[in-house]
């Protein structure tokens, strides 16, 4: 199938290092492809250079296409209105607007062609916590809700292809789990995610795909399936057993 977002060939070196080397990556519609890898692998680097991100100045090479459109090089608000958003680590919101505030600020794309559209109703259906909390204010949010806050905001921007950079980090084990089955059900309906994880076990209990980067580069990828019984993942990352 035609990807929605494809990735080849991606270099990318702060200064003199280099961080990612040879990365190709490509995400169908429909499929949650997961990356993960260690602290410091790249995977933030990754997204960044597919979103257009830069944390001081990257010099990035390839190509990356979203939905036919080549992106690379463009402006990261530019790549945002084609429809790649964007959820990057550590889950910023606006710490003095409400959650009905902050939602009330993102406007539906004009191009709604290839969109995935949801309205805040459908958004705060999906998580009942944030509609709990609408009258709070961003920074009385817990880690969670700031997180699930951030996903609702790339949801109602109407996404093409959506970008989850470590979503949990600092979240307790039951509420990783919970945030990730509700990305798994958009995903079922039909939104290809990009789902970066250092957690790999949560991942591929998820993902549809696992790439598994370290040193800035790809040393495995497949089906969860069969990733889940990979001897290097196996090994190195779920602590020996093939359960
Ligand atoms: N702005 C930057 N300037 C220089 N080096 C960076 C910068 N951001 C990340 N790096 C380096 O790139 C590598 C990958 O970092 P990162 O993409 O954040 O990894 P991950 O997200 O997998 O933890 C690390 O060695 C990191 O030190
Ligand atoms: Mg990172």
């Amino acid at each position: 199938m035609k990807p929605m977002l494809a990735a080849e060939d991606i270099h990318v070196r702060y200064g003199g290092s280099i961080a990612l080397e040879k990365v190709s990556i490509s995400i169908p519609p429909g499929r949650m492809i997961a990356v993960a890898g260690p602290n410091g692998a790249g995977k933030s680097t990754l997204v960044n250079a597919l979103a257009g991100w830069s944390r001081g100045s990257p010099r990035v090479t390839g190509s990356v296409v979203l939905d036919g459109f080549s992106i690379l090089g463009q402006q990261p608000h530019r790549i945002a209105n084609l429809g790649l958003q964007h959820v990057p680590e550590g889950k910023n919101v606006f710490a003095e607007l409400t959650v009905t505030e902050t939602l009330a600020l993102v406007r539906e794309p004009l191009d709604k062609e290839g969109r995935h559209l949801y309205s805040r109703e459908q958004v705060l259906s999906l998580f009942p916590r944030l509609h709990e909390r609408r009258s709070h204010k961003g920074g009385q949010l817990s880690g969670g809700e700031r997180q699930m806050l951030a996903v609702s905001r790339a949801l109602l921007a109407g996404p093409k292809v959506l970008l989850l950079d470590e979503p949990s980090v600092g979240l307790a084990p039951r509420l990783i789990m919970e945030l990730l089955i509700v990305i798994r059900r958009l995903v079922d309906d039909g939104l290809p995610v990009l789902l970066v994880e250092q957690n790999i076990r949560a991942a591929l209990e998820v993902a549809d795909e696992l790439y598994l980067l370290e040193r800035g580069r790809i040393v495995a990828h497949g089906e969860a399936a069969s990733m889940r019984q990979h001897e290097m993942i196996v090994n190195a990352y779920l602590g020996g057993a093939s359960h």
